[in-house]
C-alpha cells in the first residue's frame, strides 16, 4: 500500500499491483477493463450527500456548501444528491448535525430508487443499520405510514435510530433480530429491502486494508445467511410486491448465485424484474460462473463496477412476487399506550404556540418513562416482533420544566410562533459547540426568557435556555455535537446536563 495525503488527514491507498495480487484477481474475466478497474480501486472515493427533502432543497444545500468554498457536483440519476470532495468532512458540518442532509455513498442511494415506493405501502428493511436506505425509504413514503427497520445488532440499531432522529423520521418502527427468522405474525409487506451482510469487497476505496483480507472463503461463509434472508423476504412479501436484494460486493457467490438459488426454489412465485437505472452505467448480472450456467434472466441484475461511474462496487436484483398468490390477513397492531399525553401537548401549545390542529398529523405515545414519542398519524407498528421503538422521542416529561428533545426541536422548531430565537452565524457556531453566549441587543430586548427553540436562517437548531441573567445557554446534546463542535469542544461553559 502507498500513502496518499488528502486535504486534512493522510489515508492509505492500494496500488494496481496490490489489486492484481489480491483475491479480486479471480474477477479478471468478469471485468471489461481490468486496468481501469484496478486504477479506480486505488483512488479515494468521492463523498456524497443527499438533501433531506423535509428540510431543504438540493440547490439550497449546494448553496451552503458553496458558502464554505466547497464545489458540490450534482449526481446524474440522483436528483437530491451532491458529490463532494473525498476529503470534505461532511459529518462535521453544522447543517449535517441538524439533519439537513445525510452522507451516503452514491451506489448505496440507488436501491431505494428502484423499489417503486409510494405513500401507503407497508415496507420492511430487513438489514437496516446504520439506516441510510431506511431514511431514503421513509421519505419516499412521505414520512407517513409504516416502515419497519430491523437489524441483528442492537448497537447498530442505536446508530440507526440516531440517524432517524437527526433527520426527523417519524414513520419507522425498529426491531432487533435475525431477519432470517422474521415471524409470520409480523405480517406481509408491499416492499422489502434485503441489503444483505456481505464481504464488502466493493467498499475497498473507503477501507483500503480490506484488500488484504479478501478471500473466497468469506463469500462462501456468508452465502447461507444471504439465502436465508432472501428466502424469508419472499415469504413476507405480499403477492404482487417487490423485493430488492443488494450487496456491496463483487462476489458472484453472494450475488447472482444467491438470487438464482432462491428463484430455483420458487420458480412459480418469483420473477426478476428488468429495471433501468438512468444516469448510471451498469453491467448485466452474469449468467455463468466457474462452470455453472445460470438462467438467462439473471442478466436483469445490475453490477456496478467502480470504474464505470467512479463509485464503489455494488450489486442489485429486483424481484417481484406473483400477484395471484393467496395473501395473508393483516397483522395484529401493537397496543400502544396512548393515554395521558393530551396535557403535555396542551402545555407545549400554550408555551410555543403551534398551529391549530398541529398534532392531528401525528400519533403521540409514551414508550419510556422519560417522555413521549411522535409517530406519523397512520404509523401502525406490528404487535410482533417486539419493537425497540416507534417514531421519534420528542418530549422529555421527567424533567422540570419538561423539555423538547433536540430531535423534537429539529422536527417542530420551525413551526413554533413563540419562544423562538433566530441566531446569528457566530451564535450558531457557539450553540453547536454547546457554549453559553451573549444575546444581540434585539434579542436582549425581548421579554421572553427561559427555554427557547433556536433557529438559524430559518433552520431549527435545537433548544437553548435564555437566562434572566442575560446569557443564552446551548442545550445541544453532547453526543450530537462531536461532529460540529470543532476545536473548542468541551471548553468554556458547556452545560452539565444537555443530554436528550
Ligand atoms: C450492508 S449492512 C446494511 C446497511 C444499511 N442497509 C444502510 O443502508 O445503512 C448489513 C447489515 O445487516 C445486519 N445483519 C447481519 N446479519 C443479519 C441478520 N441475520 N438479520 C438482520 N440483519 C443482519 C448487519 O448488522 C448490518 O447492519
Amino acid at each position: 500500500m502507498t500513502e496518499h495525503s488528502g486535504r486534512g488527514s493522510a489515508a492509505s491507498l492500494n496500488t494496481p499491483a496490490d489489486v492484481a495480487a489480491s483475491a479480486l484477481s479471480r474477477y479478471r474475466d468478469l471485468v471489461d477493463d481490468w486496468d481501469a478497474f484496478a486504477a479506480a480501486l486505488c483512488r479515494p472515493l468521492p463523498g456524497s450527500v443527499w438533501a433531506n427533502p423535509t428540510r431543504i432543497g438540493v440547490d439550497a444545500l449546494a448553496g451552503l456548501l458553496a458558502e464554505q468554498g466547497v464545489e458540490a457536483v450534482p449526481v446524474s440519476g440522483l436528483p437530491g444528491a451532491l458529490q463532494v470532495p473525498a476529503s470534505f468532512r461532511t459529518g462535521q458540518q453544522w447543517w449535517y448535525c441538524i439533519g439537513l442532509a445525510h452522507a451516503q455513498e452514491v451506489v448505496s442511494q440507488i436501491p431505494a430508487t428502484l423499489m417503486d415506493l409510494r405513500p401507503g405501502q407497508r415496507v420492511l428493511d430487513m438489514c437496516a443499520a446504520p439506516g441510510g436506505k431506511t431514511a431514503q425509504i421513509a421519505f419516499a413514503l412521505g414520512n407517513r405510514g409504516t416502515l419497519v427497520a430491523n437489524d441483528v445488532s442492537f448497537q447498530r440499531i442505536k446508530a440507526l435510530q440516531g440517524n432517524l432522529d437527526r433527520l426527523g423520521v417519524v414513520n419507522v418502527t425498529t426491531t432487533c433480530g435475525d431477519a432470517g427468522n422474521w415471524p409470520a405474525a409480523g405480517g406481509q409487506f408491499d416492499r422489502i429491502l434485503v441489503d444483505a451482510p456481505c464481504s464488502s469487497e466493493g467498499t475497498v476505496r473507503r477501507n483500503a486494508s480490506l484488500l488484504q483480507r479478501m478471500a473466497l472463503a468469506n463469500s462462501e461463509r456468508l452465502g447461507p445467511r444471504q439465502r436465508a434472508l432472501l428466502r424469508k423476504a419472499v415469504q413476507r412479501c405480499r403477492p404482487g410486491g417487490r423485493i430488492l436484494y443488494s450487496t456491496c460486493t463483487f462476489a458472484p457467490e453472494e450475488n447472482e448465485l444467491v438470487v438464482a438459488d432462491i428463484l430455483a426454489e420458487l420458480p412459480d412465485a418469483l420473477r426478476l424484474v428488468p429495471v433501468s437505472i438512468p444516469g448510471f452505467r451498469t453491467a448485466p448480472g452474469i449468467t455463468a460462473w466457474q462452470g455453472r450456467e445460470l438462467p438467462a434472466d439473471l442478466a436483469h441484475c445490475h453490477r456496478f463496477w467502480p470504474h464505470h461511474n467512479d463509485t464503489g462496487g455494488f450489486f442489485i436484483a429486483v424481484l417481484e412476487k406473483r400477484g395471484d398468490l393467496p395473501s395473508e390477513p393483516e397483522p395484529k397492531p401493537a397496543e400502544l399506550s396512548d393515554a395521558e399525553h393530551d396535557d403535555w401537548l396542551t402545555g407545549l401549545d400554550a408555551k410555543y404556540g403551534f398551529p391549530e390542529d398541529y398534532w392531528t398529523h401525528y400519533r403521540v405515545n409514551r414508550q419510556t418513562r422519560r417522555g413521549l414519542h411522535l409517530m406519523a398519524a397512520d404509523h401502525v407498528p406490528p404487535a410482533v416482533p417486539k419493537s425497540e421503538g416507534s417514531g421519534l422521542f420528542f418530549h422529555r416529561t421527567n424533567v422540570r420544566p419538561p423539555k423538547p428533545t433536540t430531535a423534537g426541536a429539529l422536527l417542530l422548531g420551525r413551526d413554533v410562533s413563540r419562544f423562538r430565537l433566530e441566531l446569528t452565524q457566530a451564535q450558531r457556531d457557539a450553540y453547536m459547540r454547546r457554549e453559553t453566549f451573549e444575546p444581540t441587543a434585539a434579542q436582549a430586548a425581548l421579554d421572553q426568557r427561559g427555554q427557547m427553540m433556536v433557529t438559524y436562517a430559518g433552520h431549527a437548531l435545537g433548544v437553548a435556555i435564555f437566562h434572566r441573567s442575560g446569557v443564552i445557554e446551548s442545550q445541544f446534546p453532547r453526543r450530537w455535537s462531536g461532529c460540529a463542535a470543532g476545536p473548542q469542544q468541551g471548553q468554556g461553559g458547556a452545560p452539565a446536563d444537555a443530554e436528550d
